[in-house]
């Protein structure tokens, strides 16, 4: 093709990827993840992460470049990860990205994790319209974004002021003594449950900004468990898996929506591990169709952590002619 062959490496947080698109054509996508090293201690730990990226990254890139048919010396520019994140983690895909770069000669860019996560819905949608707002959610960030240009205009509308919700429902999972992560199997067991059966608050609800809380929320659910065991009481986990997710996913889907409303934007994108939530896509499908918005989900695969997505938006850069980093690029954990 005449578009560049863009080279994506992502190592914020558990997952090392790497990946290679041409504008909005996705030709491989690998990802090594380390969740499993984690499960444990329910939660990343931050040092097994990087070891498990220096011993990833090599292998994913070869796999990656299998997959696509092409050879690193085919590359044209590379993208990677450099924030928000773990510092040590980012480091190991900024440093594999630098000595490709020096080694090939080709130019390097150091982009955004979130706006990445907005970018990667091009490789299954087609190109974005401008502007979208987005929804992001996973273990790592919960961020409203409105994007008039995923390379060069984002702004963030709201954030959240204490967990994120996968966080979250990696908590309350870990409460009903479900495994970690705990998304997929309160997901599961909601399906059973009486989202009615108990009013959880609902976090930053009405308050006038797009911002979130899931910690009042956490300790709402703990406090349940702990009266019900005290008086004997049976648990119902899928009455108290199903309400603690109404109540994340009405706010999620509450807030981004107004968002979209009040700023006059068409499309609202939701992207991160939670958007793999069946009711979290159920309530945004049924607000996004009451308030005449169109959403775009991309398939579960691209809404994780991925090399795909950072190449995707590596694709947005150089095209916006936007200058290289130089090889002083460094991790910015907290990037806005
Ligand atoms: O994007 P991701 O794979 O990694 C980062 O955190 O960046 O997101 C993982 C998070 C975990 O907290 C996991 O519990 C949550 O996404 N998750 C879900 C579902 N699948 C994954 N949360 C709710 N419902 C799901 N079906
Ligand atoms: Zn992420």
């Amino acid at each position: 093709g005449d578009l560049p062959l863009i080279l994506g490496i992502e190592s914020s947080c558990d997952e090392t990827g790497v990946g290679l698109v041409r504008g909005c054509e996705l030709l491989s996508d690998h990802v090594a993840s380390s969740v499993d090293e984690h499960a444990r201690f329910g939660g990343v730990v931050p040092e097994v992460a990087s070891r498990a990226h220096l011993e990833a990254m090599t292998p994913t890139l070869r796999r990656a470049l299998d997959d696509a048919g092409v050879k690193l010396a085919d590359v044209d520019a590379i993208a990677v990860t450099a924030g928000p994140g773990l510092a040590g983690a980012l480091l190991v895909g900024i440093s594999a990205a630098k000595a490709y770069a020096l080694a090939l000669g080709k130019p390097l860019y150091g982009v955004n994790h979130l706006v990445g996560h907005v970018a990667v819905d091009q490789l299954e949608h087609g190109p974005l319209p401008k502007p979208v707002v987005a929804l992001l959610v996973s273990g790592g960030h919960t961020s409203l974004l409105l994007v008039r240009d995923v390379a060069t205009d984002v702004m963030m509308l709201g954030d959240t002021v204490d967990d994120a919700a996968g966080e979250a429902y990696d908590k309350v999972a870990r409460l009903l003594d479900l495994p970690y992560p705990g998304g997929p199997p309160i997901d599961r067991a909601a399906r059973d449950g009486d989202p009615t059966a108990i009013r959880f608050p609902r976090g930053k609800w009405g308050d006038g900004t797009y911002d979130f809380s899931f910690s009042g929320l956490k300790t709402a659910v703990a406090r349940w468990v702990e009266d019900s065991e005290r008086d004997g009481r049976a648990l119902s986990v899928p009455d108290i898996a199903a309400a603690f997710q109404e109540s994340v996913v009405d706010v999620l889907t509450r807030k981004a929506v107004d968002a979209c409303g009040e700023h006059g934007v068409g499309t609202l994108v939701i992207s991160g591990g939670v958007a793999a939530n069946s009711r979290l896509r159920g309530l945004a499908e049924q607000r996004c169709a009451e308030a005449g918005v169109e959403l775009r989900v991309p398939r579960p695969r691209l809404c994780t952590d991925n090399g795909a997505m950072i190449a995707a938006l590596g694709a947005e850069v150089v095209a916006a002619g936007l200058p290289p980093a130089t090889l002083d690029l460094a991790s910015d954990t907290s990037l806005p």
